[in-house]
């Protein structure tokens, strides 16, 4: 595994592996956990040749969030990429990736503004821009990201469709702790308190889902029992909770398959996200 921080570095690196067959990429901020791991398997099964990026986004946060807490394990995140056969893992300095005087920004207009967008001012014009330069940079067939993004999974396809990326986007489910709580990186930041209550989002969702798989369709019914689990639980402050449609993140009045229902929630200082789609009906 060869890691690299520079973008000579990265391109030299990549140049040599090309031939091999199709590259495929896992754009990540680190702090790698197993929905990560699912992402790079996916990728080692699909491609010949796997390279990740670790780099903490900072135009994708905002002034009050966590940029500056925000977990850091780049040993711990190395070694599990080596034991997992990536080739290449790419982690620049926010230099790098913004050198003095950038001011080029990728915006997928209104889509932006929605669900997580509409809560993080901002933060989609951040993450469109860091992955289009990625995807610039490393040219993969295919790239990895786990559906627990729902949203950025469609800010992301809006953008390569609108500029005509020639990546394919590959989502893969989310992955749970045995108890059902979504993995993210800032799990970490939850008291043993505050991950216990942080179990009400996958109730929330397995709610919803559970009214939907008894024949319900209207999608305010299927919002109102997932708030129903969610302001049940002390300690837990509602941020969205959403059935839309998957890629325009529109509510839907009635739902079909494939429509998302999203849950967002701050439980202490901790901000966490969780989502179901749903099968075909
Ligand atoms: O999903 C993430 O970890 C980030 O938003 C991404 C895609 C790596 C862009 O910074």
């Amino acid at each position: 595994m060869q890691t690299v921080s520079t973008i000579g570095g990265l391109r030299a690196a990549l140049a040599a592996l090309r031939d091999r067959g199709p590259l495929g990429f896992v754009p990540t901020m680190g702090a790698l956990h197993n929905g990560h791991r699912s992402l790079v398997e996916a990728s080692r099964r699909q491609c010949d040749v796997t390279a990740v990026s670790i780099f903490v986004n900072p135009t994708q946060f905002g002034p009050n969030e966590d940029l500056s807490r925000y977990p850091r394990t780049l040993e711990a995140d190395l070694q599990m990429l080596e034991s997992t056969g990536v080739d290449v893992v790419f982690t620049p300095t926010p230099e790098v990736m913004y050198p003095a005087g950038a001011s080029t920004v990728v915006d997928v207009g209104a889509l932006g503004d929605r669900l997580d967008g509409a809560s993080r001012p901002g933060h989609f014009r951040g993450v469109a821009t860091v992955v289009a330069k990625l995807f610039h940079l490393v040219q993969p067939q295919f790239a990895y990201f786990g559906q627990k993004d729902a949203a950025q999974v469609a800010v992301l396809r809006q953008m390569v469709r609108d500029l005509d990326i020639p990546v394919e986007l590959v989502v893969c489910p989310i992955v749970r702790e045995p108890d059902g709580l979504a993995m993210s990186s800032r799990n970490r930041y939850l008291s043993p308190q505050e991950r216990r209550t942080a179990l009400a989002l996958s109730r929330a969702l397995a709610a919803g889902q559970a009214l939907a798989d008894s024949g319900e369709v209207q999608a305010g019914n299927l919002q109102r029992a997932m708030e129903a689990v969610l302001l049940n639980e002390p300690g837990l402050k509602i941020d969205y909770v959403a059935v839309v449609d998957w890629k325009t993140l529109l509510p839907v009045d009635a739902v079909k398959s494939g429509a998302l229902l999203a849950v967002a929630a701050w439980v202490g200082t901790t901000r966490l996200i969780d989502n179901a789609v749903l099968a075909a009906r």
